[in-house]
């Protein structure tokens, strides 16, 4: 409770890898927007601890936190929000990040990753419930569990980090049958999620109505997701984790005039300048 009003808190999932978009985005909300930042990871570490340690030695004035988030799992959740509403009684900001690429279970595709890719017809019901439980429901918890903390900011943001594979029209015409970098499980449980923030971006606003559900894709960038092998998808570029992460900023730092319910990116076709934020199709 002893956070003040005026210094906003966000909490970004996923953020434990010093070398991932979560890390950088909460790196540019701490230093450049003074924001209190609460780092989740799904397990505690020593390696969380050196990576709050760098944000504060960095110059991070407001506080680092860490933070046990699973969101596999809804006792992990529910968890917690109880934590955050214990220490600081409000969440200012949420943003939806960690994520899974591929099915866990399936090492054959991991190992062989970028060079063996699966067919739709080759990926089975398990692969989509695995992937599905963290991309997707996951975020069902998460956005419910926090729901009522950010009730209490006076402008709350929900940072949805999706992928231009999860959209409908992007994924249409693509010109190949692999689908470039990504697989029919990930497109779909990021699809699933785009259409979480529209309707929650419809529901939201009755519990706060300042409050903003957008969804906002990195581009490809270069982390462990992909195995930091950035060249699956020529045209985009190499994007660093910093510049992937200026969606993610951008969006948690929305004036109350800025969009509710959209999809927002900075790359090729959608914008042709990195920061110049346009909405990508569903
Ligand atoms: N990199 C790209 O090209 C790209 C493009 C479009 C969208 N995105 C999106 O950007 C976001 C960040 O990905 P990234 O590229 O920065 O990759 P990353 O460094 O691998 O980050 C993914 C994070 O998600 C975490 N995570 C996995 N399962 C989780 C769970 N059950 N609960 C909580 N956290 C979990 C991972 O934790 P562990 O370290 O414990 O595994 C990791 O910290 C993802 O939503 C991804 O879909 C990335």
């Amino acid at each position: 409770m002893s956070t003040p009003t005026s210094t906003p808190i966000v909490l970004i999932t996923g953020a434990n890898r010093t070398d991932g978009i979560g890390y950088a985005a909460a790196r540019q909300l701490a230093l450049q927007h003074g924001f209190t930042v609460i780092l989740g990871s799904r397990t505690l570490s020593p390696s969380l601890d050196e990576a709050v340690k760098q944000l504060e030695n960095e110059g991070a004035k407001h506080g680092v936190h860490a933070l046990q988030i699973d969101v596999a799992s809804s006792e992990s959740v529910k968890k917690a929000a109880t934590e955050v509403a214990e220490k600081f009684g409000r969440l200012d900001v949420l943003v939806n990040n960690g994520a899974l690429g591929l099915p866990p279970s399936r090492t054959d595709i991991i190992e062989a990753y970028p060079k063996k890719k699966l067919a739709p017809t080759e990926h089975t019901r398990k692969d989509f419930e695995e992937v599905f439980a963290v991309n997707t429901f996951g975020i069902v918890d998460t956005i419910n569990a926090f729901a009522p903390l950010l009730a209490k900011s006076a402008s709350p943001r929900i940072v949805n980090v999706s992928a231009g594979a999860g959209s409908l029209g992007c994924m249409s015409w693509y010109p190949t049958n692999t689908t470039g970098g990504t697989n029919i499980v990930y497109s779909a449980s990021k699809a699933a999620l785009n259409m979480l923030t529209v309707m929650y971006s419809k529901d939201l606003p009755k519990l706060n109505p300042s409050i903003k559900v957008n969804s906002g894709c990195p581009g490809y960038t270069n982390t462990s997701i992909n195995k930091h092998i950035s060249s699956v998808i020529v045209e985009a570029g190499e994007r660093t984790p910093d510049v992937g992460a200026g969606v993610v900023v951008w969006l948690a730092t929305l004036p109350d005039d800025g969009p509710n319910g959209k999809f927002y990116c900075d790359y090729p076709p959608y914008s042709q300048k990195i920061g110049d934020f346009k909405v990508i199709e569903w």
